[in-house]
């Protein structure tokens, strides 16, 4: 790739508490939403009971093997690791009164170790979980009183770790409660559509509140927002298709918009007076929502089509979507349609609509790997499916897209949030444990381990060579007015 990323570009990978630590109810953590559901994101909510199996209960063990796994990233040139505080580790039930101190800690470590290697932590304050306590006896976000619960335990961690970390986005994907209540916002499934926008409601001022005491407590901290970025393309150009695709685009830009700009888009008025819903929306919530943030984060995996057709209903898969397919598209094992190029689309339309700076915080290709008769892993597919959507982000930035970061999704493999299958593996790091939880846990590097560490260091090379360029000017520069001679170079040049 000739482009060069700019020099404060971050580059890494991203992970959430509930997919990679396991350790559930570890040093005093509560049940959290992700617990109760052993099959993924959107299977059966199941009560626990002493004996079940769940994969997420071990993960892959970040828990206790996290020094050897951070070592392995910082072994690829990572300048940033974007992982999750689960909420249940800092307060159990979520309503309590004192955080518990043994998850407080447990992070310190963690930011600690990455500090070692000089790793940018980027921390999520919720990614698909939040403490079982409050969506059973709260109803989940439904519930106002659990803005003052989320409040609280940002401002806990903002005061506990402000000194080490300085990136944070507050929900993952908070547009995902419109696709699945439970896994966004703990609302039972069946939920009425007043219900899901009013949790979606209490989420958001949560999260304006959150950029708030953000803001106070750690002045020299950024906070963003995390979003699906679910682009759909209008199936053809019949302006009826073109009209549903931008609807449906809506649907998921309204968090962004309130996020970004501070208050509701005038286009939900319609929607909300359509599905009859009424929003219980006080003076002190719009004050709230005013304060912005700073960054916009998304996910990428794939994009899909509208169609005003009723026959031309053909349904592609998304984790948490159902999108028609693109017949100019290919999927992946699990459905998911692949388009690198919807990435410039999509970074354009952000920058286009926020001018805030942008952050794509995951991407990824899960696949079923195979390991040859060596043992090794050639994942030349999840080369060429990164290589591809990291090659438009250069283009994007050639547009004048202004893009933080870039972290991939599942640097390690880690359990598959909507099916909790670790034989979906989206890692540089290949991790020994199978869909019943057999294995032994053990790490192994995937070619694509060595093809990111050398593109990691050919961006870092570049910028040694610049420096050292900068560097040779500036001595001839001093050394020709030492002794006299013509300076070939000005300073400032
Ligand atoms: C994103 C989630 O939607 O997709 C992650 O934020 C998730 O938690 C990722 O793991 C990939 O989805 P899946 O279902 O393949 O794990």
């Amino acid at each position: 790739m000739s482009f060069r990323f700019p020099e404060s570009f971050l580059w890494g990978g991203a992970i959430a508490a509930n997919q990679v630590e396991g350790s559930h109810l570890s040093d005093g953590k509560g049940l959290s939403t992700s617990d109760v559901c052993p099959n993924g994101a959107f299977n059966e909510i199941v009560e626990r009971q002493d004996g079940d199996f769940n994969i997420k209960d071990i993960a892959i063990d970040f828990y206790h093997r996290y020094p050897q796994d951070i070592a392995l990233f910082a072994e690829m040139g990572f300048s940033c690791l974007r992982l999750s505080i689960a909420w249940s580790r800092i307060f159990p039930n979520g309503d309590d009164e004192q955080p518990n101190q043994a998850g407080l800690a447990y992070y310190d470590k963690i930011f600690d170790e990455l500090a070692k290697y000089n790793i940018t932590p980027l921390v999520t304050l919720s990614h698909y979980e939040m403490p079982y306590h409050l969506a059973k006896n709260y109803q989940g976000w439904a519930s106002r009183e659990v803005i003052g619960f989320f409040e609280r335990y940002a401002k806990t961690v903002f005061s506990r770790y402000g000194k080490k970390v300085k990136h944070w986005l507050t929900f993952n994907e908070i547009n995902v409660t419109l696709h699945e209540p439970f896994t966004g916002s703990g609302l039972p499934r069946d939920c009425s559509e007043q219900t899901r926008y009013q949790a979606i409601h209490h989420q958001l001022v949560a999260s304006a509140k959150a950029v708030k005491a953000c803001h106070e407590l750690i002045p020299d901290a950024q906070i963003g927002n995390m979003m699906l970025g679910a682009l759909i393309y209008p199936f053809t150009c019949n302006p009826d298709d073109v009209q549903k695709a931008q609807a449906q685009n809506h649907d998921w830009l309204f968090f962004g918009d309130v996020q970004a700009r501070g208050y509701y888009p005038s286009y939900m008025r319609r929607k909300f007076a359509e599905l009859g819903v009424n929003l219980d929306i006080s003076a002190d919530d719009r004050e709230a929502l005013k304060e912005t943030v700073d960054f916009i984060s998304f996910s990428y995996y794939m994009t899909g089509c509208a169609s005003a057709d009723p026959n031309q209903q053909q349904q592609a898969q998304g984790n948490m979507l159902r999108m028609i397919v693109n017949p100019y598209l290919e999927s992946s094992e699990w459905g998911w349609q692949i388009d690198p190029k919807g990435l410039r689309i999509l970074l354009n339309m952000l920058w286009d609509r926020y001018q805030k700076p942008l952050f794509v915080v995951e991407n990824g290709l899960g696949a079923k790997d195979v390991p040859n008769e060596k043992g090794e892993i050639e994942d030349d597919y999840r080369i060429d499916y990164l290589s591809a959507h990291i090659h438009q982000i250069g283009e994007a930035i050639q547009d004048g897209v202004d893009v933080m970061g870039y972290t991939s999704w599942g640097p390690i493999d880690l359990v598959s949030a909507s099916t909790a299958q670790m034989s979906k593996r989206y890692g540089f790091i290949y991790v020994d444990r199978d869909d019943d939880g057999n294995g032994t846990l053990e790490r192994k590097r995937k070619k694509s381990f060595y093809w990111y560490q050398n593109f990691i260091k050919s961006q870092k090379k570049i910028k040694d060579i610049a420096t050292f360029i900068v560097a040779m000017m500036k001595d001839h520069h001093y050394e020709c007015k030492k002794v006299g001679l013509p300076v070939l170079f000005s300073e400032s040049c």
